[in-house]
């Protein structure tokens, strides 16, 4: 009955207590751990994880759940349980370049996984770069935004201009792209170990164009093509990502990749599907612990 650890900052989110039922149930022993309060140390000798003062030995793998706020601590993380050859469900390098919204698309070029053209700048782009090589509307993100906060739809050049002032006045990296035509859906794929365990259709709210649930897009099952299913899996095999939540969007030229959660919650997912993608992450995790 091997050790799983759940990294996470709260027992209560109803991903940790699902993923804690669905090993319990599969007869693993999941074993919460709050993740600030992990301690690493290195010597010449040997790399050491302490979880509360104690050592943390004897883990068959790890779950990492992990909140934007603590990507870089987790990435180090990350790193002493491969330094002690501890499986985990998300490798350092996956969080590292699937949280970072540009990053991942970086890994994307020169594989045949459409996405939309993005640029990256520190600074205020020259008001010539935006008008030869945009075509409005334009989507402007923040490099590590989740739950749609920090993507933003603007309209004309005359808009665009003072949001990236701000942006860059705020000391952010800014993400501009292409918009992709759609009618306010996206889709929602969830993978694990390179499976799709699941997909649904999120359709934005009234007042909005973010289909995020979290924005108050609603989710309803929705079959891939083949197509889809090829480019949900490719992405997180490239990505290196053993759990996520791959997010597309169909547009007339055929359906895009827009970004992959590393750390995907999957109520909504739940609700709109009937799986509970606790449990296939409790098996992965399982078969993790046993190689
Ligand atoms: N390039 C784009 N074109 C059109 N809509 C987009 C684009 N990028 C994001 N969106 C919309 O905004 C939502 C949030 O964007 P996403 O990059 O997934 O950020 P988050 O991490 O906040 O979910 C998407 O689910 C989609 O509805
Ligand atoms: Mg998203």
């Amino acid at each position: 009955m091997p050790d799983v650890l759940i990294l996470s900052t709260s027992r209560k989110f109803f991903s940790t207590r699902e993923i804690t039922k669905a090993l319990k149930k599969k007869n693993a022993s999941p074993i919460y751990i709050n993740t600030p309060k992990i301690r690493l140390s290195v010597d010449q000798k040997e790399a050491t994880l302490l979880y509360k003062d104690e050592k943390i030995e004897n883990a068959g793998s790890v779950i990492p759940r992990i909140g934007r706020s603590l990507t870089d601590f987790a990435y180090i993380v990350l790193r002493q349980f491969e330094a002690l050859n501890v499986p985990c469900t998300l490798s350092s390098k996956g969080l590292i370049h699937a949280r970072n919204k540009f990053m991942a698309v970086q890994e994307l070029v020169n594989s045949d996984i459409p996405f939309p053209t993005s640029w990256l700048t520190k600074s205020r782009m020259d008001t010539g770069i935006i008008k030869q090589k945009m075509d409005f509307p334009i989507i402007i993100k923040l490099l590590t935004g989740t739950q749609g906060i920090g993507v933003m739809k603007v309209e004309s050049e005359k808009n665009a201009i003072p949001i990236i002032d701000t942006l860059t006045e705020l000391d952010q990296l800014i993400l501009i792209q292409n918009y992709l035509q759609n009618n306010g859906e996206d889709i929602r794929v969830f993978v694990v170990d390179g499976r799709i365990i699941a997909s649904m259709k999120r359709i934005s709210p009234e007042d909005d164009w973010r289909a995020n649930i979290h924005a108050g897009g609603t989710g309803i099952e929705y079959n891939l093509t083949d197509e889809e299913e090829e480019i949900a899996i490719k992405a997180t095999e490239i990505l290196d990502t053993g759990i996520a939540g791959v997010d597309l969007i169909q547009t007339p030229e055929g359906t895009k990749l827009i970004e992959v959660n590393v750390s995907p919650g999957f109520r909504g997912l739940l609700k709109a599907t009937g799986i509970n993608a606790a449990d296939s992450i409790a098996e992965y995790a399982i078969k993790l612990a046993k190689k």
